[in-house]
């Protein structure tokens, strides 16, 4: 089975697995490095991993327009009740469930996640994402390095998505100490180079990574699709 991942820029990435698909994180909306606009993006299922800006998004204008499911923790699926997103499920750290594109589970992401109206936005999440064909994705979004990431790793991460960029989330030492921890199969770098505050060389990071540990490291360019064979 084929999956593929589209970076759509910043930590917007579009999953097309088991015949649907699913939209993390979709800032596309003042995304300077987004590839497509809010009204070009069609999805059956949103995650939202927390309540920043360059998360949510777009979120509530695509889930109105294409009636997608959107999943996130429970103080963010009513807020978007409150906006009219009336298509939600409610999820919470450690919590998983199967949905028609895989099963996914919620981990700890060390950040923090107030909605771009001041609402509570609750804790930050990353996730696991156990495809149809058992092989499995952790999307880790925003967060700093955590130790449990070996918990995660000791699952068996066929691909990580990790942020790289730096004063928000891990930085590239971080990140290479976290692909250490979680020794993935493939990782692929996120959530650099949007702005200036967070630039990064994927490719010398993608280096190291190579040299310090068993991953094979993958960079893609903003709207770049991955062929996950
Ligand atoms: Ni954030
Ligand atoms: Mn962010």
């Amino acid at each position: 089975m084929t999956t593929t991942l589209t970076w759509l820029g910043h930590s917007t990435w579009l999953i097309d697995t088991a015949g649907q698909r699913v939209l993390i994180d979709p800032f596309l909306t003042g995304n300077p490095a987004a590839t497509v606009t809010a009204d070009q993006v069609t999805a059956d299922f949103i995650l939202v991993s927390h309540g920043h800006g360059d998360h949510v998004g777009d979120t509530v204008a695509i889930a109105r327009r294409t009636g997608a499911l959107v999943i996130a923790n429970y103080e963010i699926t009513e807020w978007l009740a409150r906006q009219g997103v009336e298509n939600v499920h409610a999820m919470n750290t450690g919590g998983a469930h199967p949905f028609p594109f895989g099963h996914l589970k919620l981990t700890i992401a060390h950040h923090t996640s107030m909605l771009p109206d001041g609402a509570n936005g609750g804790n930050p999440v990353g996730f696991i994402l156990r495809l149809a064909d058992g092989r499995k994705l952790y999307h880790a979004a925003d967060t700093g390095l955590f130790y449990d990431m070996k918990l995660i790793g000791d699952e068996g991460i066929d691909l990580a998505i990790l942020p790289i960029g730096d004063n928000y989330t891990m930085g590239p030492d971080d990140a290479l100490r976290a692909v250490q921890l979680i020794q993935p199969k493939r990782v692929i770098p996120t959530h650099y180079n949007t702005w200036e505050l967070i630039a990064q060389d994927a490719h010398a990071w993608a280096a190291r990574v190579r040299a310090d540990s068993t991953a094979q490291a993958v960079v893609l360019k903003p709207g770049e699709v991955y062929r996950w064979e």
